[in-house]
């Protein structure tokens, strides 16, 4: 094992479950499921791989209990139904095959969704306060209602261990039903439910007394919490720190802290330009607060950082989305102290949250494999028989670099041909913008795997059909790159005085660029 990551690989506990070290896939929700919230073979094959790749411990996304609590896609996984647990059950024995745990997070949107979603039903919430960005008016819930809800969290959670999972998470976080009864900007109520702190943390507080009644002590159960709303006049972490004893109380193993709602995404889920950990912090202030473990998510997107997350004592556990979705092997190539093969995650965002909003699969702009696990070939890809075919790459951006990592690592062997001098591509231009630096990362470890996988790079080659058949390739890989589409709908686009990204960039000023983030060694 590696010592530099001595407290990341480090075993740990968490009410009556056990885990092999101290890395948490986060919940992410996948657009991977059906219709109707049953899991899917594509969605197994993506846990799965995440298994494969030595995480500890695995956070399904979002699940919802009723119908009625279905967030804003159509795809999110349900467990209102019994018959939702076969899959579940596929699901979960697909993770304990690689000895990781998976916990299911169970949730109900209150008014953070829409009519359309729920398929016509009416949100509902503890008050009839707009949602500020969906622009959903709720129904106030009556008390009948709310006990409902609590008997459909519970007889989700008991569905949730009959299909094998490890522990049941709520959902308390992101401006979902939960958060927004703690929330003094969504509720507004005068009954027992809102008010002080005390009243308006009630329903949490039941939730958990709830589930834990159902669940007996010998069962892990825990609480996802947003750390501060980070919105004027919403809830703040000296009141997060109050109420994470009060859940302790009701009977929570472990408390996982995140961050914001939609209003506030940026701190939920940082955009390159904020974070690294720009959460940790507030972790670390909940931390001071609890008796049971604390968990923390934020762009931890290094191991270095997550061990220096766990030996600062901000957390027990550091919760790791994006990175994991890049390179689901960052557990492994950590443990086995080669952290710098890691594939970066740049937060472009583009691949993961982008496409849920649109209501698509989820995949990664910088990993091709990511939602596309369960395809033949993709499972076994780094582990079959060499090829041994000469493979012509032409284009040296990054279809063309993967394309050619790819490959080699079947065991071809590789030449690419770039008509530039430089290797990059679309990447290079990627990186000029304020904050954009980090694509220069993912070009980087792009160069130094084709480097390290022996490819024979020559710059400055065009591509005509005399030099290809001339290369004497069994295969050649066209990756040239894209045109930019017009931006025909908006006014006065084709204008003299607009010019694309691509022209405003002379390639002398790339190249510089270029040279500075890679080094390549002509
Ligand atoms: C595509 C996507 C879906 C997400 N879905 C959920 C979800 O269902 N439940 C949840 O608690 N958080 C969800 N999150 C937030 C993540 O759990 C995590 O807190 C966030 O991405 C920050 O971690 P990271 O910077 O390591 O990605 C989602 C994030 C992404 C990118």
């Amino acid at each position: 094992m590696n010592e530099a990551f001595a407290r990341l690989f480090e075993p740990g506990r968490v009410g009556a479950m056990e885990t092999k070290n101290r890395l948490v896939l986060a919940s992410m929700d996948d657009n991977m499921a059906d219709r109707d919230g049953f899991a899917t073979d594509q969605k197994i094959a993506w846990f799965r791989r995440k298994a494969q790749g030595g995480v500890g411990w695995i956070q399904t996304g979002y699940v919802y209990v009723t119908r009625r609590g279905r967030g804003c896609t159509y795809f999110q996984m349900g467990i209102y139904d019994d018959a939702h647990v076969p899959g579940l059950r596929r699901l979960t024995d697909a993770v304990h095959e690689y000895d990781v745990r998976i916990g299911i997070q169970i949730a109900h949107a209150g008014r953070q969704t829409t009519h359309h979603y729920l398929n016509g039903l009416q949100p509902e919430a503890p008050s009839p306060v707009p949602e500020p960005l969906l622009g959903e008016t709720p129904t106030e819930l009556s008390k009948v209602p709310i006990a409902e809800i609590h008997e459909e969290f519970v007889r989700a959670a008991v569905r949730g261990r009959e299909a094998g999972f490890d522990l049941v998470e709520i959902h308390g976080a992101h401006g979902y039903l939960h958060h927004s009864f703690v929330s003094p900007l969504s509720n507004l109520r005068t009954d027992e439910y809102g008010g002080s702190l005390e009243g308006r943390a009630r329903f949490s507080v039941e939730s958990v007394r709830a589930l834990r009644a159902a669940l007996g002590s010998d069962f892990t159960l825990g609480y996802r919490i947003s750390c501060d709303e980070f919105v004027e006049g919403g809830f703040t972490i000296d009141d997060v720190c109050k109420v994470v004893p009060m859940l302790e109380d009701a009977g929570i193993d472990y408390i996982n802290v995140s961050g914001g709602s939609y209003e506030s995404v940026k701190m939920m889920i940082a955009p390159a330009g904020i974070g690294p950990g720009q959460l940790e912090q507030y972790a670390a202030r909940v931390k001071q607060a609890a008796r049971v473990p604390v968990l923390s998510s934020g762009r931890y997107n290094t191991p270095q950082l997550a061990e220096r997350v766990l030996e600062s004592g901000s957390a027990d556990y550091v919760v790791v989305g994006r990175a994991l979705i890049a390179d689901p092997d960052f557990p492994a190539k950590a443990r086995a102290g080669r952290a710098e093969e890691i594939r970066p995650c740049v937060a472009c965002e583009q691949g993961c949250i982008d496409r849920w909003f649109s209501a698509l699969d989820i995949t990664c702009v910088g990993n091709p494999e990511a939602g596309r696990e369960g395809l033949e070939g993709w499972e076994t890809i780094d582990r079959r028989a060499p090829t041994g075919r000469h493979v012509l790459v032409v284009g040296g951006g990054p279809a063309g670099l993967e394309a050619a990592r790819t490959a080699a690592l079947l065991g071809n062997t590789v030449s690419l041909w770039e008509g530039r001098d430089v290797l990059g591509g679309q990447l290079l231009l990627a990186a000029r913008p304020p904050r954009q630096s980090e694509w220069g990362e993912l070009l980087s470890w792009l160069v130094r795997q084709v480097e390290q996988l022996g490819v024979e790079v020559t710059l400055g080659r065009t591509a005509d059909p005399g030099a290809i058949v001339g290369a004497g390739a069994d295969a050649v890989i066209v990756a040239t790159g894209a045109r930019p589409a017009p931006p025909r709908w908006v006014e006065g686009w084709d204008s003299e005085k607009v010019v694309d990204a691509f022209a405003a960039d002379p390639s002398s000023r790339a190249q510089a660029v270029a040279e500075a983030m890679c080094r390549y060694d002509r």
